[in-house]
């Protein structure tokens, strides 16, 4: 892994909620100083490290619950999130959509959190920044419906890239098979999720923005 990947790699588990702004910056930090923690400490290493998100974790198994921890914390708060939204939803077509993605997030939690304690492990991760900036602003009664597709829209503007980093974790997982396995269906509902949040932001922000442009003329 060169440190042009190792970077990406943190960047993209950083925007995804994967690892803290702490984590990250530490990280970054060992990365600038040259100890890019390739060798025997690299992907699934002969000395039973395993490297995931631009981390080194003792193992596999390490890395997984790490992963479970956070996600149960990020989809928690998501389904939080959408529930709120739903419950001030003024528009129509998108209202039931959006019940459905609080609903997807629910069970994703509940999923993850039953995985964990599988593993013999419980949650203890925070949610992190963005989660709560994102709660926030869709919960905000003041905030119209449009505005916050385009608030979802900025965070999230291509959903294959932002989920890419769990897509690639997920592929390098060879002993967890069954976690392996949710990740990679996990992904595909918040691809699905995203994709139509965006597609619902550009269809009804399209006539304001036309209307501004024609004003302008
Ligand atoms: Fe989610």
């Amino acid at each position: 892994m060169n440190r042009d990947f190792e970077f990406k790699q943190l960047l993209r588990a950083f925007r995804a909620g994967i690892i803290s702004e702490k984590a990250f910056e530490g990280e970054m930090a060992e990365l600038e100083h040259g100890a890019g923690h390739n060798g025997a400490n690299g992907a699934n290493g002969a000395s039973g490290g395993f490297r995931a998100f631009g981390k080194n974790y003792g193992s596999e198994r390490e890395a997984v619950i790490s992963f479970l921890d956070r996600a149960y914390a990020a989809e928690s708060n998501g389904a939080a999130t959408f529930e709120n939204w739903a419950k001030l939803c003024t528009t129509e077509c998108i209202r039931s959509g959006i019940k459905m993605i609080a609903e997807r997030e629910a069970y994703h939690a509940r999923i993850f959190k039953n995985r964990l304690r599988e593993l013999g492990a419980k949650p203890s991760a925070p949610v992190n920044e963005d989660g709560r900036k994102f709660k926030e602003a869709m919960s905000d009664p003041n905030l119209k419906d449009t505005e916050k597709l385009l608030v979802h829209h900025k965070l999230v503007a291509d959903p294959v890239v932002f989920f890419q980093a769990i897509s690639e974790f997920a592929e390098r997982i060879t002993e967890d098979v069954e976690t392996k396995e949710v990740i990679k269906l996990f992904v595909q509902d918040e691809i699905s999720s995203g994709t139509w949040l965006n597609a619902s932001c550009a269809a009804l922000n399209a006539p304001a923005a036309s209307v501004a442009q024609a004003d302008a003329m």
